[in-house]
């Protein structure tokens, strides 16, 4: 029996999720069981990326949320109203919510749970922070036999597009942050992002998560990115820094175990040693630091927003209630008395996939050979290599080694049978004393 999605909104996300949903092959098996049961939009007539048989769209959200046959509310409307209404009133009729509106959450976070909580049903976010990358289920799950204490960020793709900019082109914020506005990068009105409100918003549900508490959003510290000019990002760099707008959440380590101890929750520019992970996550990507006992560090890495990686997120947690529904009904229905699986969890495969033989390897390599050095030689491994198909990016002779001229070769993207076959051949030539080292470049 299919599970079947009430979408809310069919946007940038909403679309994307449409086509993950639509588009099943070589996903998680359980992508079959999803129905796409209603979408609401505001505009019907509107021009969508995605054809939906008309029957299926409606203008009327509340019908959505309040359908019987409805189990999976899916929120990807964004903004506070009539996303948080639309919200409560899904849950009171006990259907289970997906949303991506970290604004509403980080606002009505209490409100929500505490009616989600009361209702028994479950309200995933994982697409409110961070877009593709997974970091609310670790921070639930993977994480959870650790004490946490610190949450740093780069969690607003924007503000990190318009800092790399400054760093690499030595520009003004202003200018860049219009040029950004005429490519696509930011929003018209900007002011979410670049005052750091969006990554605060973000900040204050990770903390949330990572501590156990509720956060209230007006005491996060917030510091967007409009002062930071190019004389400064020049100064931190002559230092030794980049610039990076970072949302912070912090526990004070030495306080771990005092249920009383204040967490610091903010959001400002700051000067990150280059060495530090985080100085090295450029452009619109995002990526989230987590600190924490025995753990040490681990970082979630990619794309912060986008249809696509959003959208992937709003999926994955679609998954994660199905897989809980389809046990529940699955075990009332069992005869034989086997419990049934969640299907996330367990293994749902059987078949061996055949692996391909690493002759077969289409890559780049290194080889460092040792030879006599006399005339003729690099043009014998040049030749070599030719009759079988090995054409060489590069070859240098870099001096002398015991007596013996080393010669190192680049090779383009080669059959990896190929140049052994070639190898087995330069070995042999009595010219070369040593295939001293070969690996292959990515
Ligand atoms: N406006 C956000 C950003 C994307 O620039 O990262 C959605 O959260």
């Amino acid at each position: 029996m299919a599970f079947k999605i009430g979408l809310l909104g069919l946007g940038t996300v909403g679309t994307g999720t449409v086509q993950i949903l639509r588009d099943p092959v070589q996903r998680h098996p359980l992508v079959n069981d999803l129905e796409i049961y209603r979408v609401g939009v505001r505009s019907p007539a509107k021009a969508r990326a995605v054809d939906l048989p008309a029957h299926l769209i409606t203008t009327d959200l509340d019908a959505i949320v309040t359908d019987p046959a409805v189990d999976i509310v899916v929120e990807v409307i964004g903004g506070l109203e009539p996303a948080r209404s639309l919200i409560l009133k899904a849950i009171a009729h006990g259907k289970h919510v997906v949303t991506a509106n970290k604004a509403a959450i980080a606002r009505y976070g209490a409100e929500i749970f505490t009616a989600a909580e009361q209702a028994g049903v479950y309200v995933l976010l994982e697409a409110a922070v961070g877009g593709g990358i997974p970091v609310i289920e670790p921070l639930k799950q993977s994480l959870c036999a650790n004490r946490l204490h610190t949450v740093t960020g780069i969690i607003n793709g924007t503000t990190n597009y318009i800092l790399t900019r400054m760093q690499n082109e030595g520009g003004d914020f202003a200018d860049i942050l219009a040029d950004a506005q005429r490519l696509g990068y930011a929003e018209a009105d900007p002011t979410a992002d670049v005052d750091g409100l969006d990554a605060a918003d973000k900040i204050a549900i990770l903390a949330s998560l990572a501590f156990g508490g509720r956060i209230k959003l007006s005491e996060v510290h917030c510091e967007g990115i409009r002062q930071v000019s190019a004389a400064d990002i020049a100064y931190a760099d002559k230092l030794g820094f980049v610039i990076k707008l970072l949302a912070v959440a912090k526990r004070d380590a030495r306080s771990l175990l005092d249920e009383s101890a204040q967490l610091q929750v903010r959001v400002h520019p700051t000067l990150v040693p280059k060495s530090h992970p985080l100085a090295s996550v450029n452009d619109v990507n995002n990526a989230i630091l987590i600190e924490g006992d025995p753990i040490g560090q681990v970082m979630f890495f990619g794309p912060g927003a986008g249809a696509g990686p959003t959208a992937s997120a709003v999926v994955a947690d679609i998954l994660n209630i199905a897989a809980i529904l389809k046990v529940e009904r699955g075990s009332a229905a069992r005869s034989d008395g086997t419990p049934l699986l969640d299907p996330l969890l367990a293994c749902s495969h059987q078949d061996y996939y055949a692996i391909a033989p690493i002759a077969a390897l289409v890559t780049r390599f290194y080889a460092r050979f040792l030879t006599g050095d006399f005339p003729g030689v690099i043009g014998k491994l040049g030749t070599c290599f030719g009759n079988h198909d090995v054409s060489l990016e590069s070859i240098v002779q870099t001096g002398l080694r015991d007596g013996l001229a080393e010669i190192v070769v680049v090779t383009h993207h080669v059959r990896e049978g190929n140049f052994r076959t070639a190898l087995d051949e330069i070995r042999a030539m009595e010219s070369v004393s040593q295939i001293a080292s070969t690996l292959r470049v990515l």
